[in-house]
């Protein structure tokens, strides 16, 4: 059985699953749900010292949407948007003092962590709540860089608007290490900000880790009512957001080189393990709790270890990285890897009733014949992999090349990135001199 232990700024933790800073970790009971279904650590919804971003909370509203934007009634599938307006803990940080210390032995006995989290109103503030976090026992603290609420609240200074300045990120990372000796993770925001430099500046600041990311900043309309979903502008996450929260994990694990939770976008256990993949060392899941509940998380965890043993890897060490190690550094590196041609399975291609990858290939690659027959233009094929993807008949692979089959001009792009002037915007594609016949009216004849 696979090996899910790991080792996180100086802190063991049974597997990389942790409960992010949300509404399920509000209460003292939810986080000993978390702790009772098998998370390696929770992290409490950020202690604050702002009086209006507990008020926030107690107004909160959330709206679970679909691909189209609709409101989903019911079953929540993988592809959801989570867009809400929310605070920070409703409760006051220093009235949770007790219950951090329960809770936090709590976590112990069942080997797992009860995380500190905080978002204050001014630097005095942010090292007493972090102070406070570290005098309660907990083994580490998340410093809020990345809510979007603070910016939308009038008066209210924080979260992300913290995130997207460098010189203030640093300062008060600086600040808050020089006062706890605990380690310090610093969630980072994406909206509207160069994460990538904040991972840098709060690294030299002092934090351990950072989280990439807390969520967007988006508006969203209900076009039968021509209103704004919940109001007007609010938060916004979901699965969807996963590729996005990847690109930050890929490129501050190559570039920054410090340790990193990863956040936004996680349903199920195969996000899990793209984020670790990555480069993240824990992830942080938090929406899909509250839409599915808490009873979510094992499917979460024992897939992961499910995955794990079906594909070989023996602990958390060997997935870690691998694919951001596998990425090309540019795209030059990337037009290397990828010498491909097109190559068409006429036993199972279904022309001439079908012919939508001549319509897609933009690169005037593939024509009909008079019989309807898919043939491939290899001299003009540049490997794009797009007929691959469209083919309802999984009838299109891609098979390597070498440079000299392509077409010039394509993949030799340092010398000769145009094409030809007198062939620009002229598409033959719907000409005769490429699709050689309207192949399926021939064949009807
Ligand atoms: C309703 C809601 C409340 C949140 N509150 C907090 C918070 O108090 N502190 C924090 O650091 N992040 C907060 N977050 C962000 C989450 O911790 C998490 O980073 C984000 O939702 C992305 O992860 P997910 O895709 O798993 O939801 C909140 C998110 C949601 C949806
Ligand atoms: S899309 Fe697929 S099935 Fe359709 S014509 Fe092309 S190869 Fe054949
Ligand atoms: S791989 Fe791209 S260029 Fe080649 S045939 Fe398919 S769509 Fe056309």
């Amino acid at each position: 059985m696979a090996d899910m232990k790991l080792d996180f700024c100086g802190v063991p933790f049974k597997n990389p699953v942790v409960i992010a800073s949300l509404e399920t970790t509000n209460s003292p009971d939810l986080m000993k749900q978390a702790f009772d279904y098998g998370a390696a650590g929770a992290i409490i919804k950020t202690l604050t010292d702002i009086d209006d971003m507990a008020v926030l909370t107690m107004n909160s509203k959330y709206a679970i949407m679909n691909d189209r934007g609709d409101i989903i009634k019911g079953k929540v599938p993988r592809d959801f948007k989570f867009y809400s307006r929310s605070g920070y803990s409703s409760t006051y940080y220093k009235d949770w003092i007790p219950y951090l210390k329960e809770i936090g032995a709590y976590a112990r006995e069942r080997d797992a962590h009860l995380i500190g989290s905080a978002g204050a109103k001014d630097v005095q503030g942010w090292i007493d709540i972090c102070r406070t976090i570290e005098d309660c026992g907990l083994p580490m603290v998340e410093l809020n860089f990345g809510c979007p609420h603070p910016a939308l609240m009038p008066g209210v200074h924080g979260g992300s608007m913290i995130g997207q300045d460098p010189e203030v990120a640093f300062s008060v990372t600086q600040a808050v290490c020089e006062a706890v000796d605990i380690p310090v993770v610093v969630k980072l925001t994406p909206d509207q900000s160069k994460p990538v430099d904040i991972a840098k500046a709060v690294k030299e600041a002092g934090a351990a880790a950072v989280t990439a990311t807390n969520r967007y900043t988006a508006f969203a309309v209900d076009i039968d009512t021509a209103k704004p979903r919940l109001g007007g502008t609010a938060g916004i996450g979901g699965t969807w957001t996963k590729p996005l929260s990847l690109r930050y994990v890929h490129n501050i694990y190559k570039e920054v080189g410090i340790p990193i939770a990863g956040s936004n976008g996680i349903f199920d256990h195969r996000d899990v393990v793209e984020f670790i993949m990555t480069g993240a060392n824990i992830v942080e899941v938090g929406s899909v709790l509250m839409v599915k509940g808490m009873k979510w998380l094992p499917n979460i965890i024992r897939g992961l270890e499910r995955f794990m043993d079906e594909h070989g890897y023996k602990d958390i060490a060997s997935m870690y990285g691998i694919a951001s190690d596998a990425a090309a550094t540019d795209y030059s590196d990337q037009f290397a890897m990828s010498r491909v041609t097109a190559e068409v399975n006429g036993e199972t291609c279904q022309n001439p009733t079908c012919n939508v990858c001549v319509q897609m290939c933009f690169y005037e690659a593939l024509s009909q014949d008079p019989a309807g027959k898919i043939n491939v233009h290899n001299d003009k094929c540049i490997g794009c992999e797009l007929c691959m993807d469209v083919c309802p008949f999984d009838s299109i692979q891609m098979v390597p090349t070498s440079e000299a089959d392509y077409a010039d001009g394509y993949f030799k792009i340092k010398d000769e990135i145009y094409e030809p002037a007198d062939s620009k915007f002229a598409t033959k594609r719907n000409n005769m001199d490429t699709i050689e016949a309207d192949a399926p009216k021939a064949a009807a004849e």
